[in-house]
Formats: structure tokens, C-alpha cells, sequence
């Protein structure tokens, strides 16, 4: 399968083209061979959004945007096992849990079908203000213009939806960069949007790398850049976007704390998930679990009997657990990071081997807060696991962090779980959940460096839409 561009409707897939292959990380099957895209396919997709924006996009009715984005999602659900093969196959992501991002994305169109017909604005009190008699005050929520979507490997489906379907949603056009590595997920995304009635130019495609990435974000003629992905091209896109809006949804070394009178059967049962699920690939993985000292033993035990029963393997067979990490350069990366760790005193409980791009779940213990394990954005199956005495003292370990994205708190004292959720520098503190756990329509996104702005499709629409005020001196 060789996949090109996609520029107003129409793919850019010539033999002359420099390509590049997409690998299987579980068997290095090829996949995919790409055909990348040209400064000047950059260029024309863009001004192509730009003209359907105007042309179409920016007056076609809510229904009309809203009916679109159902015809997907019941195209999606219609082609579920196909775009489950195909995250496996492209990301080396467990089945069950590429089918549970199939069944979010679906539940993502929904919503953004929903919410395009309820785009509200307001009717200001003008009179509130000395001179504002027989005055009457509109504000409109209008689209921006053509969003520059920048998208991951770990959630290829459902993160570029939280750009697109709110986008949509809104009467913006987007010009979408999948990651390189996982980009057959959003080809086929953007062959169902053709198939759903979406006007050609209106979702333009470009395959490519940060070669293709940075100059999206530079181009005058795109009004916002929303991207995921890391910290280090997060900070450039922020240094180059110029006045462009942006939402960036960056990394996280996400907390988890468990009282003494936590559940610990819960948590341990979710932290499972939580830490390994993906192979920790996901921005808010629980990498730092803070144990109140009484509990710690018992919890730790627990946890790493879970935690051997694990079962690694082919990503396709249903009962696997763990699969392969993205590449091997990033396995390799995790276990020095993994050694370095414990040259400086940690332990290692039960993990720690690299097999190729698989890396074993580990859970570490005696670590401190300058090992790279605890202070950096881990992104593997890497979980610390950390004793502490008192509430105050937990608060100081979480929010000792540059990122602050996601939380989980376990405790059966409600007074404690606010005043805790209170105090944690974070985006999103969930009680008696893991910091893994995202639901589509919340608010998701970061403080400090895990990002700016927010997802979560009513949210996005926000960030994807300007006001306007329009106001009128009656006689
Ligand atoms: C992420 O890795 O930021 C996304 C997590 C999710 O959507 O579950």
C-alpha cells in the first residue's frame, strides 16, 4: 500500500517521489510506504484550505456540518475492524485497546455532531454601561480559518479526531500532518470524511515529517496550529506560531497518590492499566505512584504480583497486554534510562529486560526526583513507586514537576480528595481513578509545560472559534 497527499480530494502519489517506510513494531512488517509531501504540496494545501474556507466551509449550515460528522461516525463504526487492524498493525498497540480507541473516536464524531448545532453567542445588557441606551450587542462565535492539525503516533485515530471533528464542528478547514509513523489511520480517516460528504479541500492531508510539520506552522494563511506531541517541538511551535492561536497538548510524569484509607484492590487494579496500558505511551500515563507508609508494603506487593501477570506479546492477539514500544530506539532510550536510575541507587521490583522494541513493564523503587525516570516525561512502561508520611508532604512530591496534566487521587475521605484536588498543579485531578483515565468530553489539557489550552471536543470548539461582536444604535 503506497499513500500520498490528499489536496483537494485528490492524492499526490507520483513514482518520482521520495518515500518512506511505515514498519509494523511488533514484526517490522511494511505496512506502508508513504509518499511524502513537497514544500510546494504544503503550499497548495494550505491555500486550497483557504479558498474552501471562504468558498464553502465558513457558510455551509450547522446542519449541514453536523450531519456530516454523524455520516462519519456511523461510517467509522460500519468500518471498526478495519481501523482496529490498522492501529495495531501501524502502532503495535494491543487490540483491545486500539478497538477501545475506535469506540472513543466514534463517540468523539457524536459529540462534535451534537455540538455543531449548539455554537451559541450572547446578547450583551448594553445599557449596563453610560451611553449604552437604544444600543443592541451581538456576540458570534465565527471559525477561524484553516486549523493546522500536528498529530501523534500513540492515539492515532482519536487525538487527530479531538482536531478535526471540532474543527469541523466549527466551519474551520484543516490541513492535517499525521505522525509519520501511524499515518494509514488518518489516510483512511480522511478517504471516510470524502465518503461522509465533506467538501474536497475542506480536510487536506499532508504526508511527511517535522520537515512538512514546521513550515504548516509558519504559514501565514493558517490561523491556529493544535498539536500533541513532545515538550521539545511543543516549545519550537510556540517560539514560531507568530500570532497564530494554538492549543499544544504536551507531555506529563502524571502523579497517582494512595491514601491509607484508598481502596488498594481499585488501585492497584487500574494502576495496572494505568501504567502499562500501551506499553505507557500515553501522556498521562502514571508514572509516579505515592503510597501513604502504612499501606506502601502491602500496595507494592500487590502491584507487582499484577503486574508478572501481564501477558507481553503480538498486539493482535486478543489477550496480550503489553505489545511492542513504537521503535526500538525508544525501547533502548526507556532502559538507559532504566540503568541510569539504578546506577544512582533505585531498584528495580520487576521488569527492566528489552527485547527488541519490547520493553518488560518495570516498576521501580528508591528513586529520587533528578532521576530522568522521575523528573522527565518517561513515555514507556516505566511506573516509580513512592512511599510518603503525610497529605502536605504528598502535595509538595506531586506538584514537584514542570508538567502538570493529569492526577489520580484514591481515598475514601471527601473532605481530603477536594482539598487535595485543590492544591495539585494539574489540568485534571480524577478521585478514585488513575491518572489515565480520559473521557472525551472533559476538559483535557495542561498547566506549566504540559501545554496550553484545552481538548475535549466543547472545549476544542472554543479554542477553534473566535467572537465577534456586531453592534447596533437603534433610533
Ligand atoms: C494522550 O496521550 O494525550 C491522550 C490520552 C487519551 O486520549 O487517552
Amino acid at each position: 500500500m503506497r499513500l500520498g497527499s490528499i489536496i483537494n480530494g485528490q492524492e499526490r502519489n507520483e513514482p518520482n517521489r521520495e518515500t518512506l517506510e511505515v514498519k509494523n513494531p511488533y514484526n517490522q512488517e511494511i505496512v506502508a510506504e508513504l509518499a511524502l509531501a513537497t514544500k510546494t504540496d504544503l503550499n497548495e494545501a494550505v491555500e486550497n484550505a483557504f479558498e474552501t474556507f471562504h468558498s464553502t466551509m465558513k457558510t455551509m449550515p450547522a446542519y449541514q456540518r453536523s450531519d456530516i460528522l454523524r455520516k462519519a461516525a456511523d461510517l467509522l463504526e460500519e468500518k471498526q475492524e478495519d481501523f482496529t487492524d490498522t492501529i495495531v498493525q501501524e502502532a503495535g498497540k494491543p487490540i483491545k485497546y486500539s478497538r477501545d480507541e475506535i469506540n472513543r473516536s466514534v463517540q468523539v464524531l457524536r459529540f462534535a455532531s451534537e455540538l455543531a448545532k449548539n455554537i451559541t453567542g450572547e446578547v450583551l445588557p448594553m445599557d449596563a454601561a453610560i451611553g449604552g441606551e437604544n444600543r443592541m450587542g451581538l456576540v458570534k462565535r465565527i471559525p477561524l480559518g484553516v486549523v493546522g492539525a500536528i498529530t501523534p503516533f500513540n492515539f492515532p485515530l482519536n487525538l487527530s479526531l479531538h482536531k478535526i471533528a471540532p474543527a469541523i464542528a466549527a466551519g474551520n478547514t484543516i490541513v492535517f500532518k499525521p505522525a509519520e509513523k501511524t499515518p494509514v489511520s488518518g489516510y483512511k480517516l480522511v478517504k471516510l470524511f470524502q465518503e461522509a460528504g465533506l467538501p474536497d479541500g475542506a480536510l487536506n492531508l499532508l504526508m511527511g515529517t517535522g520537515a512538512v510539520g514546521a513550515p504548516l506552522v509558519t504559514h501565514e494563511k493558517v490561523h491556529k496550529v493544535s498539536f500533541t506531541g513532545s515538550l521539545a517541538v511543543g516549545k519550537k511551535i510556540r517560539e514560531t506560531a507568530g500570532f497564530k492561536k494554538v492549543t499544544l497538548e504536551l507531555g506529563s510524569n502524571s502523579p497517582n497518590i494512595i491514601f491509607e484509607d484508598g481502596d488498594i484492590e481499585t488501585a492497584v487494579k487500574r494502576l495496572v492499566v494505568g501504567a502499562f496500558s500501551f506499553s505507557g505511551q500515553v501522556c498521562i500515563h502514571a508514572q509516579r505512584i505515592f503510597v501513604q507508609k502504612n499501606v506502601y508494603q502491602p500496595f507494592l506487593e500487590q502491584f507487582i504480583k499484577e503486574t508478572r501477570a501481564l501477558k507481553i506479546g503480538d498486539p493482535m492477539v486478543e489477550a496480550t497486554d503489553i505489545g511492542p514500544m513504537i521503535t526500538e530506539k525508544e525501547a533502548e532510550r526507556a532502559k538507559l534510562w532504566i540503568e541510569d536510575a539504578v546506577k544512582n541507587g533505585a531498584k528495580i521490583e520487576v521488569g527492566g529486560e528489552q527485547n527488541g522494541t519490547i520493553l518488560s513493564p518495570t516498576i521501580m523503587t528508591d528513586v529520587d526526583r533528578n532521576m530522568k525516570i522521575i523528573a522527565e516525561e518517561v513515555f514507556a512502561p516505566i511506573v516509580s513507586v513512592i512511599p510518603f508520611d503525610t497529605e502536605e508532604e504528598v502535595i509538595g512530591y506531586a506538584n514537584d514537576s514542570i508538567y502538570g496534566l493529569q492526577a489520580g487521587v484514591f481515598t475514601q475521605d471527601i473532605d481530603r480528595a477536594i482539598r487535595v484536588a485543590d492544591q495539585l498543579e494539574i489540568g485534571g485531578v480524577w478521585i478514585n481513578d488513575i491518572s489515565t483515565y480520559r473521557q472525551d468530553n472533559i476538559p483535557y489539557g495542561g498547566v506549566k509545560q504540559s501545554g496550553i489550552g484545552r481538548e475535549g471536543i466543547k472545549y476544542a470548539i472554543e479554542e477553534m472559534t473566535e467572537l465577534k461582536f456586531i453592534g447596533i444604535k437603534l433610533k
